[in-house]
């Protein structure tokens, strides 16, 4: 049975635990959500904490999660038939326009975790997908969009790291730059850190390209209420996290 919105936490089951790389791991629930890709859950742990994940996939329900904090580190210790407790989906997520033919999908660090879904929800479309983070240790998903660009002609894949140890050196907007002032790119969609995403809107506003871009915020109730995810007089767990920003 596929969940439409779960106003009160409910219990999953972990079916299995994938390692992505020293601190990542993603978790293969045994349910199937309503969602879009972009949107995200509230996963609790009973008597601990509530924290938001973006879905990496609704059907299995797929979440990745990087250990750097209390929460993270708890779910990191569940195992298969372990449970976790989630509530949503909640917020917007991306939306697609089949006038944009070339597009640019950019995570940074555990960003990339909505764009996979993404790339799969447009086969039609050439993809330009740019893959950041500091190391090539803490690359996330690589292997995952290998697989699909094997499947997909129109997939092309760029890693960045900032210490040059794998793929272009630098960050994202170096990779992104020239494609964009080339012309070459129609729409931009990107997660992740705050100030990869104040650099990405500043080089699309620059270029006149429409992005949509999915912040990050502290959220507590995830329904807008509390105010705690308040960014540019808007709560981003029910007006974002994903925000369209036109040409
Ligand atoms: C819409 C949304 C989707 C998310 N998707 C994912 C995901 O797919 N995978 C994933 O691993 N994490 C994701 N996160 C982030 C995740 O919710 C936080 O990392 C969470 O706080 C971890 O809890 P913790 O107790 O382990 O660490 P905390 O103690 O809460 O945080 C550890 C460190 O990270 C910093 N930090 C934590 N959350 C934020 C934040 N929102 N903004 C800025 N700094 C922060 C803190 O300052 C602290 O230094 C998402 C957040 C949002 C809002
Ligand atoms: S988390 Fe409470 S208003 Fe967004």
């Amino acid at each position: 049975m596929s969940h439409s919105r779960l106003t009160l936490p409910t219990p999953f089951t972990i079916r299995a635990v994938q390692t992505d790389n020293y601190r990542t791991k993603t978790f293969v629930l045994d349910g199937a959500l309503e969602a879009v890709p972009g949107q995200f859950v509230m996963a609790w742990l009973p008597r601990f904490d509530e924290k938001p994940f973006s879905l990496v996939n609704a059907d299995p329900i797929t979440l990745m999660i990087t250990d750097v904090g209390p929460f993270s580190h708890l779910v990191h210790q569940l195992q298969p038939d372990d449970r976790l407790w989630l509530r949503g989906p909640f917020g917007h997520g991306f939306t697609l326009d089949p006038a944009h033919r070339h597009l640019a999908l950019v995570g940074g660090g555990y960003g990339v975790a909505p764009l996979l879904w993404l790339a799969r929800t447009a086969p039609n479309a050439q993809c330009t997908v740019i893959v950041g983070a500091r190391t090539a240790a803490d690359l996330l998903y690589l292997d995952r969009f290998a697989a699909l660009a094997a499947q997909s002609p129109h997939l092309e894949i760029i890693a960045t790291t900032e210490d040059a140890s794998h793929g272009v050196p630098g960050r994202v907007t170096d990779a992104l730059a020239p494609r964009v002032a080339a012309g070459e790119v129609d729409a931009l969609y990107a997660c992740g850190p705050h100030g990869m995403l104040a650099a990405l809107q500043t080089l699309a506003a620059t270029h006149h390209l429409p992005c949509q871009l999915s912040w990050e915020a502290y959220m507590r109730c995830g329904i807008g209420i509390c105010g705690a995810c308040e960014h540019d007089g808007r709560v981003l767990c029910l007006d974002g996290p994903v925000l369209a920003y036109a040409a």
